[in-house]
């Protein structure tokens, strides 16, 4: 299993909180995420539906947090979520319960997944990598559960290509990773490819700050 790599660039993840630090501050950020979910339907949703509204079969959520994915998904999915925090499941829970979906939920390190290889007809994932401390273990491990014929797909966050906006992020990413845990100026294109993944499909929107990914599993082997 590969190693994220930190670059320059990349001066957060040159302290990296362990899985433990990361679990304990979204205990923190947990309820307060689910007060707050109405803002990112209104900046989010619709990167969220663009990417995940059309899923189906058996559909993996890797560190779904607050369960915010669910209500693009079609109601027809068999929906797994999995994260770290007790807390942000505990609120997923809820979420689940006021959706016409079927799920579970299960707490596990996204780094290592505990399912077997080719379990799902799709991998989904949002705003994630950037909390992983092994964003390329976690990749790969969405790579190995997604069944060769399926897809994975993304909705990720990085620098502007805003000058302005990408020097604030810049000025403000040490103290926002040791506040949030979370690498605020990581390149989600770069991570996917030290992945070893293969884009079939990217878009950018928000000054560049979000990009998001279709990825054809590393097995597919022209069966798409
Ligand atoms: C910014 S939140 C995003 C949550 C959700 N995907 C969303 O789009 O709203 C990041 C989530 O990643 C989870 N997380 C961080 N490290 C993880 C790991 N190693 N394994 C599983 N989940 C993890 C956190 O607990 C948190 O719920």
């Amino acid at each position: 299993m590969n190693s994220h790599n930190p670059t320059d660039t990349d001066s957060a993840s040159t302290r990296p909180m362990s899985v433990a630090d990361i679990r304990e501050s979204y205990a923190e950020y947990a309820d307060r995420m689910h007060r707050l979910e109405w803002i990112d339907r209104v900046v989010m949703g619709r990167y969220r539906q663009a990417r995940f509204g059309d899923v189906d079969g058996r559909v993996l959520d890797v560190a779904c947090g607050t369960g915010t994915n669910f209500r693009y998904l079609p109601e027809t999915v068999d929906l797994v979520g999995i994260d770290i925090s007790p807390e942000m499941l505990a609120n997923a829970a809820d979420q689940l319960t006021e959706l016409p979906i079927d799920g579970t939920l299960r707490e596990m390190d996204a780094q290592q997944l505990e399912f077997d290889d080719d379990s799902f007809d799709a991998v989904i994932s949002a705003l994630s990598t950037c909390t992983f401390p092994d964003p390329v273990a976690a990749l790969q491990e969405m790579d190995r559960v997604c069944k060769p014929e399926g897809t994975i797909r993304l909705v990720e966050h990085g620098r502007s290509d805003v000058r302005p906006i990408a020097k604030y992020q810049e000025w403000r990413a040490e103290a926002h990773y040791a506040r949030n845990g979370c690498r605020w100026t990581q390149e989600p294109r770069e991570v996917v490819s030290e992945a070893g993944l293969e884009v079939r499909e990217t878009t950018t929107g928000l000054f560049g700050t979000i990009t998001t990914f279709e990825i054809r599993p590393t097995r597919s082997d022209g069966q798409w």
